[in-house]
Parts: structure tokens; sequence; C-alpha cells
């Protein structure tokens, strides 16, 4: 969804709802504050009781999976309220500038925003939490520092496999993004793994996954 174009809640505001494949996210408040709500609409081509279930939890695993990570130290918007009957999430109103649209214009501090890239995803698996769409546009940059949005791919409990999943992810998602970046990519990755624990098993897993051509 290309929401991250909008940088302002008064450009948010004018587009007030725009519709995703999945999720619609629109601009409200809660309790006098500026929120985002984002909204997982039926859809029609499922059956209504899977319909429902998928939803729900989609939603719940987004608010639980964006807390677990704050918990990590990884800076995520606050859930405000969550509404199972419309799959809805109400959450903090990150504003900013998506870190893609910051590196389109920005690419002389590649370096310094990759390196807080590397940190924060380093976190989030430390604490065995992949994010399950680990793209630019889904990180807003808030003062300078990296916040992570849009977890409702993510999962608890990741496992060595999801971990370099999630990096592959990145991997690709950033070189398609990016051209031009590749060695602030590397810097990325640097950072990354100087704050694992075992970063030799994860370059084994990233290998594997590259040489088994899965995503490739
Ligand atoms: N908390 C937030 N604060 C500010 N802007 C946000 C926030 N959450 C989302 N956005 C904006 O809305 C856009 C879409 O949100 P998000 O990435 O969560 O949904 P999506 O990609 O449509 O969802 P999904 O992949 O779950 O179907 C983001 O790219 C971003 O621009
Ligand atoms: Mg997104």
């Amino acid at each position: 969804m290309g929401l991250h174009k909008i940088k302002t809640c008064d450009e948010m505001v004018k587009n007030s709802m725009i519709q995703g494949a999945e999720a619609t996210v629109s601009m409200g408040e809660f309790l006098g504050r500026k929120a985002l709500i984002k909204t997982r609409p039926e859809k029609s081509y499922r059956l209504p009781e899977i319909d429902s279930s998928i939803r729900n939890s989609r939603t719940r695993n987004e608010a639980r999976i964006m807390r677990d990570a704050r918990e990590a130290g990884v800076r995520t918007p606050c859930i405000y309220d969550i509404d199972l009957s419309k799959a809805e999430l109400t959450m903090e109103f990150i504003e900013g500038e998506s870190v893609k649209d910051f590196l389109d214009s920005n690419p002389d501090k590649a370096d310094e925003i990759c390196e807080k890239i590397g940190l924060a995803v380093a976190k989030i698996h430390s604490a065995k939490i992949c994010h399950g769409d680990l793209t630019t546009s889904n990180m807003i940059l808030e003062n300078g520092e990296v916040c992570l949005i849009d977890f409702s791919m993510g999962c608890a409990n990741a496992e060595l496999e999801d971990i370099g999943v999630d990096l592959r992810l990145l991997e690709r998602a950033f070189s398609s993004a990016h051209v031009g970046l590749e060695s602030s990519f590397e810097k990325l990755m640097d950072t990354y793994y100087s704050n694992i624990s075992d970063p030799k098993a994860v370059k084994r897993k990233l290998t594997d996954i590259k040489n088994r051509g899965r995503y490739t």
C-alpha cells in the first residue's frame, strides 16, 4: 500500500482513507491523540467464518508482535485499542517520513540509517521475533530514529529459519528499492551481525536459503 508517501497528518486527512490489498488505514483520534486506524475489511471471496478468523488472528498477531518488539527495545507504535469485531487496531500515529522516501532523497545519510536498521532488526531477532515484511516502506524515520511498523506477517518464537527468511526478504527488498546503496546495506548487515549472539549460525542459514533458491 502506498501510504508511506504521506508525510503529515494534514496530507493524510486529505487522502483520508487508503485501501490496500488487505488493510485500510486512516487517520483518527484516540483520547485526544492523533491515531492511525488500521482495519482489515471483510473479504467476500472467503467463507464468512474463515474470513473473520483470518482477520481476527492477523489483527491480534500484529498488536502482540508490535508490543513484544517494543519490549525488546525497538521503536514501534503504541497500540491504543483493538476492536476484533471490526478487525481494527487503533495505534499511535508516528510522525515522519518512510525510510524508503528518506533514503531516496538523502542517499548520503544511508550508512547512518542502515546502521540503525541493522540494530533494530538485531534486537527483534534476538528476542525471537521476526517481522515478516522487512521493507524500507515499513519503517518510519521519526526524529532521526527508525520506527518499525506493519507487523501483521510477523511471528514470535522465531526459529533460525524464520530469521534467515526475514533477512533474505530484507536483502531482496532493499536491493530492488535502493539500487546504488549496496555498501550501506553491507553496513546494515555488519551492524546486525555485531549485535546478535550467534552470527555464524545466521550467516550459514542465510547462505543455505540463497543456495536453495526458493527465494531467488
Ligand atoms: N502508526 C503509524 N503511524 C504513521 N503512519 C503509519 C502507521 N502505520 C501505518 N502507517 C502508514 O500507512 C501505510 C500502510 O500501513 P501498513 O504498512 O501497516 O499496512 P499495509 O502494508 O497495507 O498492511 P498489511 O501488509 O498488513 O496488509 C504505511 O506504509 C505508513 O505510510
Ligand atoms: Mg506496509
